[in-house]
């Protein structure tokens, strides 16, 4: 199968659509061009739109790691005592971020497939005292798992810590109102929900805590008071903006507007529900458990005999790339990411490719079975 006709069901990097590498591919421009500094204020302000934010956002060229190690240099002041909640791989990200700079990180784990209720929180936070900063996924890429964040910011809120929102597998597919819910600053990258490629990341401060910015535990390459300065004007630079990304970036951003925010998270969900559907058609165990499930990517263990380096093979035989598992879910499970431009045409690919795959690695499922289930689904909703 040549690699352009793959069908990317990765939970990121996601499909790109035509109209967003077709954006890209313009002459790279000046960053210091008025055109340039318009059309960057211009992704700015959708950016606030999406993040649901009156506050700042700042965009760098770096992956969702780079956003998220600003992030936490915008919170750590110190010896800053941070709680990270752990549902599944990349909280150790989290944890490992903010050690380094010199907090003092407790940590506290979900048992696998959970995430936290606001309940558990309070446990923790009994457990632990009071603690500075609250860090969490948003929805752990790993697991699959999904917080409840605007529960979360809640308690986080009446115990006086601030609460960073790691939004890289949720932004532009799952809400995060960051200032009707309290989130002080969230973060991402562009190649997950916002159908993106690679190399972009973003943070996003709420309103409230746009107010109190600080450079905290700067480096030479994330200081927020100069980043801060450029995201006013590129006129103002200190690095160099992925002009070309910016434009992909743009087109992207309108996409998603145009569909409505609305409408575009309640596509994730029924998304996420067809999928959901399909593999315990075909009795696989999800890896989510039920109310912790995210919109934006499923995860699942691989059925007896199946061994993932060989389910990899098949799907990609039939033009499906999936993705495997992470830390200690490696090899034990698979996962599809259904989010960004993904549509239910690559759903329905992806389904009837996992089944012929399943048969021809001995794990037997009638055909046409699960997709049945997701034609039934989709034709009761006339899609
Ligand atoms: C939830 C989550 N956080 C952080 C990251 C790290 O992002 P990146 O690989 O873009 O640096 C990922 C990557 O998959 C992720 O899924």
């Amino acid at each position: 199968m040549p690699h352009n006709k793959i069908i990317l069901m990765t939970p990121g990097p996601t499909l790109v659509d035509y109209d967003i590498l077709l954006a890209m591919a313009q002459p790279t421009i000046n960053h210091g061009s008025p055109e340039f500094e318009e059309l960057h204020k211009t992704v700015i302000s959708k950016l606030k739109k999406v993040f649901e934010t009156e506050g700042e956002v700042i965009l760098i060229p770096g992956s969702g790691t780079s956003a998220m190690d600003l992030a936490l240099r915008s919170v750590v002041r110190g010896k800053s005592k941070v709680l990270v909640l752990k549902a599944g791989y990349f909280a150790d990200y989290l944890a490992k971020g903010a050690r380094l700079l010199g907090a003092d990180v407790v940590v506290e784990e979900a048992p696998l497939g959970m995430g936290f209720s606001p309940e558990a929180l309070e446990d923790a936070l009994k457990k632990h005292g009071d603690v500075d900063v609250i860090a969490l996924q948003h929805v752990d890429t790993s697991t699959s798992v999904a917080n409840p964040i605007s529960d979360l910011a809640k308690v986080a809120r009446e115990h006086g810590s601030r609460i960073i929102v790691d939004c890289v597998a949720s932004a532009g597919g799952m809400r995060s109102n960051l200032d009707g819910w309290g989130i002080d600053v969230c973060f991402t990258g562009s190649q997950k929900a916002l159908g993106t490629p690679p190399g972009l990341g973003i943070v996003a401060f709420s309103r409230e805590f746009s107010r109190e910015l600080e450079a905290q535990n700067k480096s030479l390459y994330f200081d927020l008071d100069m980043l801060r300065k450029e995201m006013e004007s590129t006129k103002n630079y200190y690095v160099t903006p992925a002009v070309n990304l910016v434009y992909g970036l743009d087109r992207a951003l309108d996409l998603i507007l145009a569909e409505g925010l609305e409408k575009r998270f309640e596509r994730h969900r029924f998304m996420a529900s067809l999928v959901r559907s399909a593999l315990m058609e075909m009795g696989v165990e999800l890896v989510a458990k039920e109310g912790y499930r995210a919109d934006t990517v499923t995860a699942a263990y691989l059925p007896r005999g199946v061994e993932w380096s060989s389910l990899y093979k098949e799907m990609r035989k039939r033009g499906i790339e999936i993705a495997g598992g992470l830390g200690e879910l490696k090899g034990k499970i698979f996962r599809i990411g259904h989010m960004g431009q993904v549509g239910y045409n690559e759903l329905i690919s992806t389904i009837a490719a996992l089944e012929r795959s399943f048969n021809t690695l001995g794990y037997e499922v009638p055909l046409g079975k699960a997709l049945t289930k997701m034609q039934n689904i989709l034709a009761s909703r006339s899609e």
